[in-house]
């Protein structure tokens, strides 16, 4: 059997789509969305096209890091539902073909969790050691590297005991001592806890923070830690995968995946390198950065992955892109100093960043669809939301999901007072973008996004293929193949606001070879020379496949 004929590994060509269980849909009328609410819209994301959902944090949580301050690994935040309505929203997207990955916060626990609240009243607390402390004062003018401006440095003393403890993130957010075997303990049975109620893998949190060993704790290599997650999750699941959160250049992330690229460790890691270069390259009408950002991802073992995305919920860092580099995309992206956050990021959604340009958004995602990986959506990225700029930060994005033209777009009964975020009120307002009407409309956008998605998923190559970037001398233009034992696309895209003419070779394919356009069913005959010719519009883009004489591919 050729190993792309299994769909064992599910996570090689999914299509992924993140959404937090608070913002999508309220089904009692409290204005904070609900697992019941989530429950009922499984329908919608499975025609979208979605095979795996993931949500973000549902534990109990004080909410002051949008649940990533969680106070109990294994409940569910009551807010939300219940144990049993998770596992109605498991079960339904199980039936519909749609996996379940969940978040795995396991760098920190919040300072309100029994763990920590227990290790604060004393030393001799059971719990002292689940966290890192010190009992001499930190180095003066230590810096919050994560949220500057916002946390002084990363290490807060507690006035019982007058000693230090460390936090990469919030002061309210505690970090585990991954050093202690207990605390790897507990970790593993959160991981055995919630894939027995049938979920198929993890979204890890802050992984490089999690894998920091704490000063003069003894622990030969943290990798290890990672090594024995993956060996204990694929023991209780063979499907189960981790995708982790690791926003470092290439060379640092390839450690990730598991040393001497053994695939070990993280089975998927997000690509934050080619996010920012696609930024980049977005500005510039010009593919170069992504191109040489694409070209330099380090080879992965058959199992492991990366993940592609345009948007997450947090502020879109511009962290790994020269400073030079970050000016131009705050210059065009986030011209004003409140659409940016912490030096180093943008807290739009992407069709506000193109100022609502169709052709552009739509070359954008068709991208994205083609990268070599697995792509990733955040909720609303399929009509279009845009983000309340009149929320803080990072809360920017975090609107209710906008199904219906109603003020509340249709997402709560609850007044709008009552509801856990307000929508936006402008031309992104729910009047202007919502789920009904782009339902309705087979040009809309959602549309636009089912053909992706479908055409993703008939396109395995996309997903498991061998890279590469083909000439041709049109500016601005990439055109770039991906190639598997299942077959080969060509996809093409115009980053410029000008028509351009384009000709291109693909020399080792042969005699009477066609290219099917995957959007819209034009077939390009090569010539004798193995060329084709045609002119892309402003922004425009096409999905090649590449039809072989009696290759006996039906799509
Ligand atoms: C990364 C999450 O995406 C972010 O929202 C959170 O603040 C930090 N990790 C801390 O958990």
């Amino acid at each position: 059997m050729r190993i792309t004929d299994t769909s064992d590994l599910w996570w090689k060509s999914a299509v992924i789509y993140c959404l937090d269980v608070e913002t999508f849909l309220d089904s009692n009328g409290d204005g904070v969305g609900d697992l019941q609410g989530l429950a009922s819209r499984i329908d919608y994301l499975a025609q979208l096209g979605v095979t795996c959902l993931w949500l973000m944090p549902f534990y109990p949580t004080p909410d002051r890091d949008d649940g990533y301050d969680v106070t109990d690994f294994y409940g569910v935040d009551p807010r939300l539902g219940t144990h049993g309505d998770l596992v109605e929203v498991i079960r339904t997207a199980r039936d519909r073909g749609i996996r379940v990955i969940v978040d795995l916060v396991v760098n920190h626990t919040s300072d309100r969790h029994p763990w920590f609240q227990s290790a604060k009243r004393s030393p001799s607390s059971p719990y002292r050691d689940f966290y890192v402390w010190r009992s001499d004062p930190p180095p003066k003018g230590q810096k919050n590297e994560v949220f500057p401006g916002e946390a002084d440095g990363i290490w807060t003393r507690e006035d019982k005991s007058g000693e230090w403890y460390m936090h990469s993130f919030y002061p309210h957010q505690p970090d585990l001592n991954i050093a202690n075997p207990a605390v790897r303990d507990e970790i593993a049975k959160t991981v055995g806890f919630w894939l027995q109620l049938g979920i198929s893998g993890f979204r890890v949190d802050a992984v490089p923070f999690l894998l920091e060993v704490p000063e003069g704790a003894e622990m030969a290599d943290p990798h290890d830690m990672l090594r024995d997650i993956r060996r204990f999750l694929q023991r209780r699941s063979s499907e189960a995968v981790l995708l982790g959160e690791v926003n470092l250049p290439y060379e640092q992330q390839a450690a990730y995946f598991g040393a001497g690229n053994d695939g070990q460790e993280l089975t998927m890691q997000f690509d934050f390198a080619g996010m920012q270069a696609f930024y980049l390259s977005l500005v510039r009408q010009d593919p170069a950065p992504l191109a040489a950002a694409l070209s330099s991802r380090p080879a992965l073992p058959v199992e492991a992955q990366w993940a592609n995305f345009l948007r997450n919920h947090d502020e879109l860092t511009l962290d790994q892109l020269a400073d030079d580099e970050r000016q131009e995309v705050f210059d065009a992206f986030a011209p004003e100093e409140d659409q940016r956050v912490y030096g180093r990021g943008i807290t739009r959604r992407l069709p506000t960043m193109l100022d609502g340009d169709p052709r552009r958004i739509r070359m954008a995602y068709s991208l994205l669809f083609t990268l070599p990986g697995t792509p990733a959506l955040f909720y609303g990225e399929e009509i279009g939301m845009g983000e309340n700029a009149d929320l803080d930060k990072r809360h920017a994005v975090r609107t209710p999901m906008q199904w219906s033209a109603e003020r509340d777009g249709g997402f709560s009964t609850a007044p709008p007072s009552r509801l856990v975020a307000q929508p936006p009120g402008d031309g992104y307002s729910p009047l202007h973008v919502n789920v009904a009407d782009q339902l309705e409309d087979r040009g809309s956008l959602l549309h636009f996004f089912r053909d992706l998605t479908s055409r993703y998923r008939i396109s395995p190559e996309l997903g498991w293929g061998e890279f590469e970037i083909i000439d041709h001398d049109a500016p601005g233009v990439l055109v770039h193949s991906l190639r598997a034992d299942v077959g080969r696309t060509v996809a093409v895209h115009n980053f410029t606001d000008v028509p351009a003419a384009l000709a291109f070779a693909l020399p080792d394919e042969p005699e009477g070879t066609t290219l099917v356009d995957l959007l819209d069913s034009e077939r390009l005959p090569l010539d004798d020379r193995r060329r084709v010719e045609f002119t892309l519009p402003a922004y425009g883009y096409r999905w090649l496949r590449v039809s072989r004489p009696g290759d006996g591919r039906v799509t």
